[in-house]
């Protein structure tokens, strides 16, 4: 390709990675959230259509009918997949990120002519050797880790932490394995055929050990897990793209740079995700938490003394000339699908002069921006989200906190347990508002399996009851007012 061409083609990637880099900025603010997602689409369509017009031997079929069938497929799920269904699409989703990047180095690899008596080492040198089986190994481990964390969220695995005896010692030896292969499959092999073999123990090798590190792993720390993963399969697509460097194919740049970003940006989002649950990424990847959550081991009803009941007409009573409520969602809010419920509580509260906020904690609910997603759904206005930092000084002025399906991110013991599982954790401190409403079911615990000493608190009054009901009816308690 002449010289002109090939700058208007990297000017593109470099508009693109631009975009991607300014998108993924406004990604961390909700305001901004639609048009950082629209930036970094059109940047992704611009790095495509620049790779179109740099490849010159292009099968326009496979091209055409690939783009075809991708536009279909991802356009039926953004229509029919459900918002609390996300974050299993979002698992399956980073599986094929996975298998594409093993798929890109995988048929680098097939197209390697290693003579009889050579070694792949003697055809591809030690660097691209490294990034290649990278690629596959992080890419496959990916596919099938993404494959059972999708299978636990979707219910076709058992959800909670399968803990197989000695599993550390298998993983290890399953890793050690994996790396001696790849080292034979490059050094010692001299066949055609025993560096295919060696290379496809290493792609099985990869695979079970994506299994056997997400099965230990409770369904409720999926989350954390699918951003690793997230992380995994843009490490693995930068490999790939290191190894399409080799080919000298321009394209290849865009890959380094969005897999770069891709695997910089899971890490750091699971980095906040462990931070906000008050637990450290190994204590995550060793497994196990989910078992004790799923048993409910701790906090049933039997360990609560003192705890008040409250009717809806009696909340709506409390609610009748206000001036600040602030309303905490976790959860049971999800679950309940009450968004449209709390947001018609808000806009009556509001028509009333109330000033009705929403306190926003990080890892309410089960993945990222859950909350966030499940008012924005209801219409409620973005300038009412607060995050922890910015409201936990307002409670002690709010008149009353509304805690509607929420249970750990509002349990004092993080501030004054030391034996609790979750001291140390950032909370919202709803229990310093001058009343507490807290809307769930019973008296059951959260996804920690702890109690909650907020439930028997002075000011605090529990309205038991599923969270969308007991809105519907301290709605129209109001309107009868
Ligand atoms: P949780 O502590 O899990 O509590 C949710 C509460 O909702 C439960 O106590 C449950 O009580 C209630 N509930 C369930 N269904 C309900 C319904 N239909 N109506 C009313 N209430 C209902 O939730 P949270 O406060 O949002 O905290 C989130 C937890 O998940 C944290 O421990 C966090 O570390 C963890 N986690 C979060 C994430 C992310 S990224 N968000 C990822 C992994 C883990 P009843 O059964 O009595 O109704």
């Amino acid at each position: 390709m002449n010289a002109q061409p090939l700058f208007a083609i990297h000017a593109s990637y470099l508009i693109a990675a631009a975009m991607f880099v300014v998108g993924l900025r406004r990604l961390a603010r909700v305001r901004t959230a639609r048009s950082g997602n629209l930036l970094a689409a059109i940047g992704m369509l611009i790095a495509v259509i620049a790779t179109l017009a740099a490849t010159t031997n292009i099968g326009w079929i496979w091209i055409v009918s690939g783009l075809g069938a991708g536009s279909i497929v991802g356009a039926a799920l953004a229509r029919w997949v459900q918002m609390t269904k996300m974050p299993e699409l979002v698992a399956f989703f980073n599986g094929l990120g996975g298998a594409a990047s093993s798929a890109v180095a995988l048929a680098y690899f097939f197209s390697l002519e290693i003579k009889r008596g050579a070694t792949l080492s003697s055809v591809i040198d030690g660097y691209i050797i490294l990034v290649l089986f990278l690629s596959v190994v992080v890419g496959m481990l990916t596919l099938t880790g993404s494959l059972v964390a999708f299978g636990k969220l979707a219910g076709k695995l058992p959800g909670r932490a399968v803990l197989l005896p000695a599993r550390h010692v298998i993983t290890l030896v399953l890793l050690g394995g994996t790396l001696a292969a790849a080292i034979v499959g490059a050094y010692v092999a001299s066949t055609p055929t025993t560096t295919v073999v060696w290379m496809l123990v290493v792609v099985g090798a990869a695979a079970l050990l994506g299994v056997l590190l997400v099965i230990p792993i409770g369904g409720a720390d999926m989350p954390v897990v699918i951003s690793l993963l997230n992380s995994y399969s843009g490490i693995a697509a930068s490999m790939a793209g290191f190894v399409l460097l080799v080919r000298n194919e321009p394209s290849a740049y865009m890959l380094v740079i969005s897999g770069a970003l891709v695997g910089a940006s899971g890490l750091i989002l699971t980095n906040i995700m462990c931070k906000a649950m008050n637990r450290s990424l190994l204590n995550v990847l060793v497994g196990g938490f989910g078992e004790t959550a799923d048993a409910g081991a701790a906090g049933d009803a039997s360990e609560y003394q003192n705890v008040k009941r409250f009717s809806a007409e009696e909340a709506a009573m409390l609610l009748d000339g206000i001036d600040l409520a602030i309303i905490v969602p976790g959860y049971g809010l999800a679950v309940a699908q009450a968004q449209h419920a709390i947001a018609e509580l808000d806009e009556m509260l509001s028509e009333r002069g109330v000033d009705v906020r929403y306190a926003i904690h990080p890892v309410a609910g089960r993945m990222p921006g859950h909350m966030n997603v499940l008012l924005a759904e209801a219409n409620v206005p973005y300038e009412k989200f607060f995050d922890l930092d910015q409201i936990n000084g307002e409670f002690k002025n709010a008149d009353v906190a509304i805690v509607v399906g929420a249970n750990d991110v509002a349990n004092p013991a993080a501030l004054d347990d030391p034996a609790s599982p979750i001291y140390g954790m950032p909370i919202l401190n709803c229990h310093e508002a001058r009343n507490v409403i807290v809307i769930k079911r019973s008296l059951s615990p959260g996804y920690a399996g702890i109690k909650n000493k907020l439930f028997e608190h002075d000011n605090t009054m529990m309205l038991f009851a599923d969270a969308k009901q007991a809105l519907l009816d301290i709605n129209a308690e109001i309107k009868a007012l």
